[in-house]
């Protein structure tokens, strides 16, 4: 098999922290990983995949970039901040409508420069918005400006490489601090960092077969988008083919968890809103309401049912979406 070339341009501060967090109600030992620290237009996961989203974008001569998400979408705002450090002039398709006064993820999109194109759409509408990215992208080809489009969270395997890596410096740091880790917790929603941790697994788990690896668990918050345990294992399959990886995900590898979602992508839940001010009184932490809050209301659920044991180590992983704190719509 020819070997594949894997693209990559600087765009995060890695590593990230890995901070003590104390003791969880059972008595396990809880870590935050500070993945809301990755540096890219004030942060969060989505700096891992665009390193390989646009090394495969400048690979392929793009001109520019399109991507599309939610009114607060975090992945959309860190694409434009990418955009921005490569000189790729760049679209963002988004739900909702144009606000009176750009707010959180919005005004820093437009501070980074980016084009955006309120739909109307609403933030649940997936198919739509991928439409109008369609639409979009189809335009922008034929008016020569070579567009590298992106789709909604940079859920490709070329975007899941970033957590395939960020899951061996997870593993690092944590021999660094002499232990393993018994589970690795995390927000997810198009899917893109739950499969890249699988294939971040498998990976390690063929490299050494007696190795104690963490049990990967991924919150869900949205309906609709990757909630499949058969898409998050192919997507990890897709992944690890482009590392040239020979080992396979199988279903049993992805857990995802949907009871802390609440009724819907982001509508609030009494869980997430204490889940962020345990967080905040604890560390400091800063979670968000639609995505990160959410996760972590998932790992403090598990812990109360006991799932991790009391002498754990967990691991969650802060996923970033600070800038929404500061949006009303
Ligand atoms: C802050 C935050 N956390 C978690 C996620 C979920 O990541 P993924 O889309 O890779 O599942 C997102 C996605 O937009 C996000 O913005």
């Amino acid at each position: 098999m020819a070997q594949q070339k894997i693209s990559r341009v600087t765009l995060a501060t890695l590593p990230t922290p890995l901070e003590d967090g104390g003791r969880l109600a059972s008595g396990s030992r809880l870590w935050f990983k500070r993945d809301d620290l990755t540096g890219l237009g004030v942060g969060g996961n989505k700096a891992r995949k665009l390193e390989f989203l646009c090394g495969d974008a400048i690979q392929n001569g793009a001109k520019s970039l399109v991507t599309v998400g939610a009114a607060q979408s975090n992945h959309c705002r860190m694409t434009a901040a990418a955009g921005a450090r490569l000189g790729l002039p760049t679209h963002l398709v988004l739900s909702g409508n144009k606000p009176g006064r750009l707010e959180g993820n919005q005004l820093l999109s437009q501070i980074f420069g980016a084009t955006l194109h309120h739909t109307g759409l609403a933030d649940t509408d997936w198919a739509g918005l991928e439409e109008f990215r369609a639409r979009l992208t189809r335009q922008l080809v034929d008016r020569g400006e070579k567009p590298h489009s992106i789709p909604i969270g940079g859920s490709t395997a070329v975007g899941a490489i970033g957590y395939a890596f960020a899951f061996d410096e997870i593993i690092e740091q944590c021999s660094t601090q002499n232990f393993n880790p018994d589970a690795i917790v995390f927000t997810t929603s198009s899917g893109g960092t739950h499969a890249g941790l699988v294939a971040g697994l498998v990976r390690a788990r063929a490299r050494d077969p007696l190795k104690r690896l963490p049990k990967i668990i991924g919150i869900g918050v949205a309906k609709g988008t990757a909630l499949s345990s058969r898409s998050i294992t192919d997507l990890a399959n897709e992944t690890l083919n482009l590392l040239n990886e020979t080992s396979r995900a199988t279903t049993e590898d992805v857990s995802i968890d949907p009871n802390y979602m609440g009724s819907d992508y982001a509508v609030a839940t009494q869980a997430a809103t204490d889940a962020a001010k345990w967080a905040a009184h604890r560390g400091a932490w800063v979670l968000d309401a639609v995505y990160s809050a959410k996760g972590f209301s998932g790992l403090l659920g598990l812990d109360a049912k006991n799932e991790f044991g009391s002498d754990a180590n967990v691991v969650f992983i802060h996923t970033g979406g600070l800038p929404s704190i500061f949006a009303n719509h």
